[in-house]
């Protein structure tokens, strides 16, 4: 069983992600609702809001975590890390940060306020490659405009046109989506940053590494026969929520509100 969980159901597009390179294999799925938005919440409460649900997890079973919330992925991770040595813990901001060299010289990272403060995909992708162009935008808007379904609204256009103005002054050539709710934007932005930019999303990567160590575990996922039920729970469900999921996954699962 693989524990994923994010601060909503944004992060069900990293479980797209893992499901796409990975169909079978068992997950569950926490998303924490009832307390969402973490993006604007200090890092001692957002890691104690993580810490909270990684016990759920573990109670399930669960031996591998996805932080799929790019907010907990970068205030959280290491904590996390620490506490629960014995667990393998996957964060999505230490797989999105490993850009390639190539066409990527200028990169462009967007996220939620929390994610860009804490500086760390600029340090994480300096690291990796000193000589990569790193600039950051947070855009605290996108994840409302998400949750209220303005998707397709003229104002949030304009509103993503203002967020990323000077990361298009800049001539970033690949933009990364640091954050669970920025792929369903994916399509207004792309289109604002033109053809000259390419967007690439924090999960893919992850969905790479859980896959690659997967592979290196004693039972490899080809080998998992009758594939257990996948399991979605939340802290708080609205219809909005069983909406969201919907869309992102393009199919209707059926989701639990549990208390932690
Ligand atoms: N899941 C959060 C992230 O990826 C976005 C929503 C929130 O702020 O809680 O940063």
């Amino acid at each position: 069983m693989i524990g994923i969980f994010d601060s909503g159901v944004g992060g069900l597009t990293v479980v797209k992600e893992i499901k796409k390179l990975m169909p079978d294999v068992p997950i569950i799925y926490f998303g924490d609702t009832a307390r969402l938005p973490y993006g604007n919440k200090s890092r001692e409460t957002i890691q104690k809001y993580s810490s909270e649900i990684v016990d759920f997890l573990k109670s399930k079973g669960c031996q591998t975590i996805v932080i799929a919330c790019n907010s907990a992925s970068s205030v959280a991770a290491d904590y996390l890390r620490e506490k629960y040595s014995e667990l393998n813990i996957l964060d999505v901001v230490s797989t999105g940060a490993r850009i390639r060299r190539g066409k990527a010289k200028k990169v462009g990272v967007i996220g939620t306020t929390a994610t860009i403060s804490s500086g760390i995909y600029k340090k994480k992708i300096s690291k990796l490659d000193s000589n990569m162009e790193v600039y950051t935008q947070a855009c605290p808007l996108f994840v409302p405009l998400v949750e209220e379904d303005w998707i397709r609204r003229p104002e949030t256009k304009k509103i993503v046109r203002t967020y990323l103005r000077e990361l298009k002054l800049k001539k970033v050539d690949t933009l990364l989506l640091g954050c669970t709710h920025y792929p369903l934007l994916e399509k207004i932005i792309s289109g604002v940053m033109g053809k000259r930019t390419k967007v690439i999303t924090s999960g893919e990567k992850l969905a790479e590494k859980l896959r690659a160590d997967l592979r290196g575990d004693s039972i490899s996922i080809v080998e998992i026969e009758s594939p257990a039920e996948d399991k979605y729970f939340v802290s708080d469900l609205k219809n909005k929520n069983k909406k969201l999921a919907g869309m992102i996954l393009g199919k209707k699962i059926k989701i639990k509100k549990i208390d932690l």
